[in-house]
């Protein structure tokens, strides 16, 4: 029998091929992540059908824009998201945790697309045909344009998208998928790039735009593999804490749009609603009177939202204090300690601090590192910060407010939730326009931020 290898060794984590077993994967440095898989029978399992034949290359210049067509996905948040649109024979990865909505959403999207007379197929390997109608019946009432198929062979999904030949898919999902030629188990990182090449063929051979849903380990990146990040056209993360009702939809990649727009949703009876304000949502429930918390305002993508900082600063009993963060990066928060300590002297390296954004968003713009440092001021001092103030800035390593983007739209955010005291960075003050009914206060450095706290103590 001839010496070749059938095997090789995939990391579960990154998509890493090697030929041996290694402790430590060189891709992604994870241990332990390495598991021998068969590699594809008969060498290739490119025995597929070319759907893509005879493809000519085209002048740059003659191609026109207009062939990029959007098709509106009925949710707005989504299409935000998106960058305007499903765009056809378009590839769109949605990944998140277990339970976390991916399902409803993307039966909300076939809801609104069949509504529109677009013909939908949704391919469902989780769940069978009567829980899906289950689900169905809390979003509304579905018309003849979404057709059901439960099934996991690639093969028999390939050939009944052939047949049909609908304007978008849906594969629920890709870790169910499961190619024969493929000797692993379902969910292995080379079925998984088995089944996400055939999707792709499909999509851009057939101009058909389909969504994958991916599942998401506890690390936080889609099951297995990286490697299907690099194939899709677009990536979603929809994160948000499984205990409060809210979602966030978070672009990661987008070839058609840009990634940093976030869309957030609000799991109801009725399947996901959209929130077209999220600064007021993410306000709702805050303190007053109370130390520690402050408004800040972070931009995602080309919206403000302003969101509460939370911090606690007690004495600590322990000979390395404790530092916790929720919501926010932790090596940032303990940078801005640090410039606390050395700049405006405030003896914090014998505190335990735990900072938390509240409502299990997640900010990291470094524009709320003003946020941060009067939120941990007011609970280190217990001065209560006025409830009508909001703060933006990023602070630097000398301790001095540096300017932010887009801080007219901040503050127009700020107004229009009825705020009226705004610290944010004495450079950034030309690129506003004087605005009624609202004091700014500019700031140089963190020493100006804690003496400002400290007279408005005084003033009280
Ligand atoms: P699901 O879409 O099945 O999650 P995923 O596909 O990401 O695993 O999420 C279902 C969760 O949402 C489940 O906990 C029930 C809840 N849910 C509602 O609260 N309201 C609804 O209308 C629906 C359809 C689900
Ligand atoms: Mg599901």
């Amino acid at each position: 029998m001839a010496k070749g290898k059938t095997t090789l060794f995939f990391c579960q984590n990154c998509g890493y091929e090697s030929a041996k077993w290694q402790g430590q994967c060189p891709g992604c440095h994870e241990w332990n992540t390495f598991v021998e898989e068969p590699t594809v029978k008969g060498g290739s399992s490119v025995k597929r059908k070319s759907t893509v034949s005879g493809v000519k290359p085209v002048q740059l210049s003659h191609i026109s824009t207009d062939e990029e067509q959007r098709i509106s996905s009925g949710i707005r948040e989504l299409d935000r998201v998106l960058g305007g649109g499903i765009v056809s024979g378009s590839l769109m990865l949605v990944g998140g945790d277990p339970g976390i909505g991916k399902s409803t959403l993307l039966l909300q999207v076939c809801y609104h697309l069949t509504e529109k007379k677009h013909k939908v197929l949704y391919v469902s390997g989780e769940e069978s045909a009567q829980q899906i109608k289950l689900r169905a019946k809390r979003i509304g009432e579905f018309n003849e344009d979404l057709l059901i198929l439960c099934e996991t062979n690639l093969d028999s999904v390939r050939e009944t998208i052939e047949q049909l030949r609908p304007e978008i898919a849906v594969i629920d999902s890709i870790q169910t998928m499961y190619n024969e030629n493929v000797a692993s188990a379902p969910g292995s990182v080379s079925q998984v790039r088995e089944s996400t090449g055939v999707f792709m063929q499909i999509a851009k051979g057939m101009n058909i735009s389909v969504f994958i849903v991916g599942h998401v380990t506890k690390e936080g990146v889609v099951a297995g593999p990286r490697v299907l990040e690099h194939m899709v056209d677009t990536v979603l993360y929809f994160e948000g804490d499984r205990y409060a009702s809210y979602r966030i939809l978070r672009g990661v990649k987008n070839r058609f749009g840009s990634t940093n727009e976030i869309g957030v949703f609000e799991m109801s009876q009725n399947g996901l609603r959209e929130v077209a304000n999220p600064s007021e949502y993410m306000l709702d429930g805050k303190p007053v009177n109370a130390s520690g918390s402050v408004v800040a305002c972070s931009m995602e993508g080309t919206r403000p939202i302003l969101i509460e900082i939370q911090a606690l600063v007690c004495q600590s009993n322990l000979p390395m204090p404790r530092r916790t963060t929720a919501g926010t990066d932790f090596n940032r928060v303990n940078l801005l300690l640090a410039v606390l300590e050395k700049r405006a002297g405030m003896h914090l390296s014998a505190c335990d601090v735990y900072v938390n954004i509240a409502g299990g968003i997640r900010m990291t713009e470094p524009a709320i590192d003003l946020g941060l440092i009067l939120a941990v001021v007011s609970s280190f001092k217990d001065i209560v910060i006025d409830e009508k103030t909001i703060a933006f800035g990023e602070v630097g390593l000398s301790g001095e407010i540096r300017s932010v983007n887009m801080a007219q739209q901040r503050v127009q955010e700020a107004k229009k939730l009825g705020f009226e005291t705004i610290l944010m960075p004495k450079v950034s003050m030309k690129a506003i326009t004087k605005t009624e009914g609202i004091r700014i206060i500019g700031l140089e450095t963190v020493r100006d931020a804690v003496q400002y706290l400290m007279s408005e103590k005084n003033c009280c």
